[in-house]
């Protein structure tokens, strides 16, 4: 933070008001003022604020954004600045093929290079749909201009018979009772359609809801934004409040370097755990941090996030959607018990220009059936387990979604030996799964590989694989399940994934055949295929990489540069540009 208002020249002036290069300044002003601006506008000491606007047509869980754009602009202007609102590449979770992973480092470019390259002085970033925020995030940290971040929030709850109906929950349910034929394909759409009830993004803990929490924790919106429903009149008043706060950031130079730090990270691992939040969260995360320059791992998952409560009775791991999460105190009260029981670092500074402590200060639950005290979870323990082996470095284990029926059937003193069946990709385990000849039963390890960042590409949320309908009509509603893709956030299956590295760049997974003994055991954090060595050795040896085909330009630019989910699925080269927006582009 440093100059004050009345000797300070924002950023923007070097575009539209900038007496050394008039021909320039001429071509930037005559036509940003032919459309709502006066000249005066434009060259007055008032900073421009940058809406980066991810809600369209073709984004329906953003979509609550574009009728929150006159409530975003209302604060900017009556806080003193100028709004300028602007579109980034879209991502929606369930439009985009092959997947809306591919985007999500697409989205960052094209927000980075916006805020780079334009008069902007800081941003407003809207958020929703899964990798919307984290793609908003991540440019924001990489250019480092003041930002701060407003979601959606969640749709409406859903219902179906008489009981809640939660956004992907419901499809993964519906898809078990299609399969025993206890619905018909009419009914599951029916189901399907009664789970998204309005605007807004996923009503459960899926990734949507972690995500926007975790922006939150981390201090990049304003204390409360989270969890309030699209459509609820605090989703427009906490708009309007976001837009003027964005131009106090831009007066204090408070910048997302002054909030993103690593005790704000382990802030954001802890508040994950309490909310029994995505497994989307850690690559996300992951990358977040890579382009803030702060040193995160894989590992700290565990070490940081393993020992905390889980205190948020929501869908998937608990019972409750979005309405009752926000009437209970949201994010707020969540950290407000947590901190209250002294597990989180309240000296971290924030968007709201105040360190955390002083919005959790007698934040608690209103309803502690929906939102727990820390000495009555809903479960210990929480956390991700961070799983290695000879299949994979690391790989992910959501353990607060384990339910006693599997841990009766799959873990006995918390290991289990299975026999591995190896599917390559979705379309091969929709082809094989109800097989007879692959004799999958109450012993296998389903596997799926070639699903990761490079595989895909772009990761897949596919490794939550179903068991075949005759185990399922048997009430095996889960086998344990394992790959180097992600699932659903909003799956309540305890799979094994982000496996990193995966399998098409030589990760242990390559290696793996269908009929191989598989032995996980959670007390040592390993999952091992047990291969005598030298066999493994050889099929190594013997390993081809599989040949990509690529479809679009992008598919082959980002399997060329991106990394493993354990590293955030960055694009590796993009990691070096750090806090850009010190230096100009050319005029
Ligand atoms: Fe967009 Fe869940 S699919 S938020
Ligand atoms: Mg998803």
């Amino acid at each position: 933070m440093s100059d004050t208002k009345a000797n300070r020249r924002y950023r923007s002036q070097e575009w539209f008001d900038n007496p050394n290069n008039p021909g320039m300044t001429a071509l930037y002003l005559e036509r940003y003022q032919n459309q709502a601006f006066t000249r005066g506008e434009l060259q007055a000491d008032k900073p421009i604020i940058g809406i980066a606007q991810t809600g369209s047509d073709l984004v329906p869980c953003n979509k609550i954004h574009v009728f929150l754009m006159d409530r975003i602009k209302a604060g900017i202007r009556d806080g003193g600045g100028i709004p300028l609102e602007f579109p980034v590449h879209p991502i929606q979770e369930t439009g985009k093929r092959p997947t809306a992973a591919l985007d999500r480092n697409l989205q960052y470019l094209s927000l980075v290079e916006v805020l780079h390259g334009y008069p902007i002085d800081g941003v407003v970033l809207t958020t929703g749909c899964d990798k919307t925020t984290p793609a908003m995030l991540m440019g924001a940290a990489t250019v480092d201009l003041p930002a701060i971040a407003l979601n959606g929030g969640p749709m409406l709850d859903g219902w179906h018979k008489g009981k809640r109906a939660g956004s992907g929950t419901a499809i993964w349910e519906g898809r078990r009772l299609l399969a025993t034929g206890e619905i018909d394909y009419e009914e599951f759409m029916q189901m399907a359609c009664a789970s998204s009830p309005s605007l807004g993004h996923c009503n459960t803990m899926g990734t949507a809801s972690t995500m926007n929490a975790l922006a939150e924790a981390l201090g990049m919106t304003l204390p409360g934004a989270a969890a309030i429903p699209a459509p609820f009149r605090e989703r427009m008043e906490m708009a309007y409040l976001t837009g003027r706060r964005a131009v106090e950031m831009v007066e204090e130079d408070l910048k997302p370097s002054d909030i993103l730090t690593r005790a704000a990270f382990e802030n954001a691992i802890k508040v994950n755990t309490a909310i029994g939040g995505s497994t989307n969260a850690p690559p996300h995360l992951q990358a977040l941090a890579r382009h803030a320059g702060v040193a995160l791992h894989v590992t700290d998952w565990e070490t940081v996030g393993h020992a905390l409560p889980l205190l948020v009775n929501m869908q998937p791991a608990g019972e409750y959607l979005g309405e009752s999460f926000f009437r209970a105190g949201g994010v707020p009260a969540v950290m407000g018990e947590l901190f209250a029981a002294g597990l989180l670092d309240g000296s971290v500074m924030t968007a709201s220009g105040k360190p955390l402590s002083d919005a959790l200060e007698g934040a608690r639950s209103r309803d502690e059936d929906v939102i727990r005290p820390v000495a009555r979870p809903m479960r210990e323990n929480a956390g991700f387990a961070v799983l290695s082996g000879n299949l994979f470095d690391s790989a992910l284990m959501k353990t607060s979604v384990i339910s006693e029926d599997f841990r009766r059937r799959f873990l006995k003193d918390n290991q289990y030996e299975g026999r591995a069946v190896v599917f390559e990709g979705p379309e091969d385990y929709h082809e094989r799964v109800n097989d007879p000849d692959l004799a999958v039963g109450e012993d296998s390890i389903l596997f799926i590989r070639g699903v990761g960042c490079v595989g895909y590409p772009g990761s897949a949320e596919v490794v939550n694989m179903q068991p075949p309908d005759a185990l399922i009509r048997d009430g095996i509603k889960h086998l344990p399940t394992v790959g180097d893709g992600r699932q659903s956030g909003t799956s309540e299956s305890p799979s094994i994934l982000n496996a990193s590295p995966e399998a098409v760049v030589g990760g242990g997974l390559a290696y793996l055949k269908t009929g191989d003994r598989v032995k996980l055991d959670l007390n040592e954090g390993t999952l091992n295929a047990l291969v005598p060595e030298a066999e493994w050795e050889a099929r190594k040896a013997a390993w081809i990489a599989p040949e990509l085909h690529h479809q679009t330009p992008w598919q082959e630019m980002y399997r060329r540069h991106v990394g493993q989910l354990a590293d955030g699925g960055c694009l590796e080269l993009a990691t070096a540009y750090q806090r850009i927006a010190k230096d100009l582009p050319r005029d």
